[in-house]
This record gives C-alpha cells, sequence and structure tokens, in this order.
C-alpha cells in the first residue's frame, strides 16, 4: 500500500496548496492512506476544529501535530470528539488528546499512526524513545503498518530514533524544521525514513513567517509579530510503499509540487 505524508501545512497558503494538489498526487500515485501534520494550519500557530474539519475534509485521515498543538485552546476539546487529530504521544498523561491513532486505510489494511516529539530544544515531555516502546508493546499483533511522525529540532534525535524503531515500525518521518532533507531510505529492517519531511507552505520566508520580521528579531533580539508569508507556495511530503503482510517499507520517495 501507498502512505502519502504531507510535511507541516503551513497556515491558509499551506491549506490551499494541499486542497489544490492532494487529489491529483492521491490519484496518480494510488494513495491508500494520507496522513499530514497540521501543527501550524491554523495561522502558522496551532489548529482550530474548523481547520482540522477543512483538512478531513479534503482527504486526510489522521493529522498529527507537535509543539504548536496548544496554541489555540479551542482545540483542546475537539480531542475528545475526534481520534484522528493526534498531539504528541509523549506529553505527559494530563495533557488532552492522544498520540496514537488506529484505523482501517482505504484498501481495507489496519494501521497505527504513532506521533512522538523529541526533547532537545523542545518543551519538556516524557521520554519519546519509551513511550514509542510502550504504544509498540501495546498494538494488536495484526496491526502491521505503522507509520511514526517524529516532530523534532535535531537531526541526530531524529536518526537515533529511526534506528531505534527499525524493525518495529514501517515509516518514521520527522517534522518540525520545515525544510525537506534529501536522506529518504530504506534503515536495514525495513523502516523507511526521512530527517524531515518538509513544510508545505510559503518558501520565501523563515520557515513559513515573513522574513522581515525574523531578520529584524535576529538583529535587535526584540520581540516580533510573526505573519504568515505568502509566496513560493509548494507542498512537501513523502509517499512511503509499505509490504502490507510484513510491515516493512518497500519504497520511499519525496514529493514537490507547487501551484
Ligand atoms: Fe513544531
Amino acid at each position: 500500500m501507498n502512505i502519502l505524508f504531507i510535511g507541516d501545512i503551513f497556515a491558509s497558503p499551506g491549506r490551499r496548496i494541499t486542497g489544490e494538489v492532494l487529489p491529483g498526487i492521491v490519484a496518480t500515485e494510488k494513495i491508500d492512506l494520507v496522513i499530514a501534520n497540521a501543527e501550524n494550519s491554523a495561522g502558522g500557530f496551532g489548529i482550530t476544529p474548523n481547520v482540522a474539519e477543512e483538512l478531513f475534509s479534503m482527504g486526510i485521515e489522521v493529522l498529527t501535530t507537535g509543539n504548536h498543538i496548544w496554541d489555540k485552546r479551542e482545540i483542546y476539546d475537539y480531542f475528545q470528539r475526534e481520534p484522528r487529530l493526534l498531539r504528541p504521544a509523549n506529553y505527559p498523561s494530563g495533557a488532552p488528546g492522544a498520540g496514537v491513532y488506529v484505523g482501517k486505510a482505504r484498501n481495507g489494511v489496519s494501521y497505527a499512526v504513532i506521533n512522538l516529539q523529541g526533547r532537545v530544544h523542545m518543551p519538556a515531555t516524557d521520554c519519546p524513545f519509551t513511550k514509542a516502546d510502550e504504544i509498540l508493546a501495546s498494538l494488536p499483533a495484526g496491526v502491521k503498518v505503522r507509520f511514526v511522525d517524529f516532530h523534532a529540532e535535531v537531526t541526530s534525535e531524529k536518526c537515533a530514533m529511526g534506528l531505534y524503531l527499525d524493525g518495529r515500525i514501517s515509516a518514521l518521518i520527522g517534522t518540525h524544521t520545515h525544510i525537506p532533507t534529501a536522506d529518504g531510505r530504506i534503515l536495514p529492517r525495513g523502516a523507511a525514513y526521512q530527517t524531515d519531511s518538509g513544510m508545505t507552505g510559503p518558501y520565501l520566508s523563515v520557515i513559513g513567517v515573513e522574513p522581515q520580521a525574523v531578520i529584524h528579531r535576529f538583529l535587535t533580539a526584540m520581540p516580533v509579530k510573526f505573519e504568515t508569508a505568502s509566496e513560493w507556495v509548494e507542498l512537501h511530503g513523502v509517499i512511503v510503499g509499505v509490504d502490507e503482510a510484513s510491515g516493512r517499507a518497500t519504497s520511499i520517495k519525496a514529493v514537490a509540487e507547487t501551484l
């Protein structure tokens, strides 16, 4: 089966290009399951119930997130109504929501999506490595297709997690930096891996934000108001082919689309 993962959908430019190009990618690449990181999908900060509904209505089955998940308060209660919206699993158990979803893809195959968050240069959370162990041990044996979005800042933590989980998952794709990396590969025990999928949003920017404000902040160390950039809107993601009987990845390729 083919899984499309769409990298961090950033604000309205990211949502617009996703809506426009997703049907074509699904048809051309024979996609069976669409997953997207949406932690910056509402104005660049967090996600709202309306934005989540908009993304689900485009044909995205599961939404993953990251450290910005708590930016919009109205999303907190939404977790109870919509289990397909995930927050990183290694937030302490008192936090709303869950970090794993088990479902059936449009081809009838059972799958699990797991959302984890790094701890290096990120908010303090529980250990993502032991949380992954716990979740993988709890999944039904019949759920062979296991996709992990690891939302983390540093490449070393992402590489380590990929190799740590190799043999137990189908794919681990990194998010959060908004910069696509060119290291997509299949690890020795069958997990597809890429350090970062990149962003779906405006690339004439500093990770989605209008550049002048960010440059001003670097020059002065003063607080500035961040506005969403608007130019060079691109969709970035990966397509992972998985053998559903074994759960091992058979292929990984980057996807890049412009309007
Ligand atoms: Fe993030």
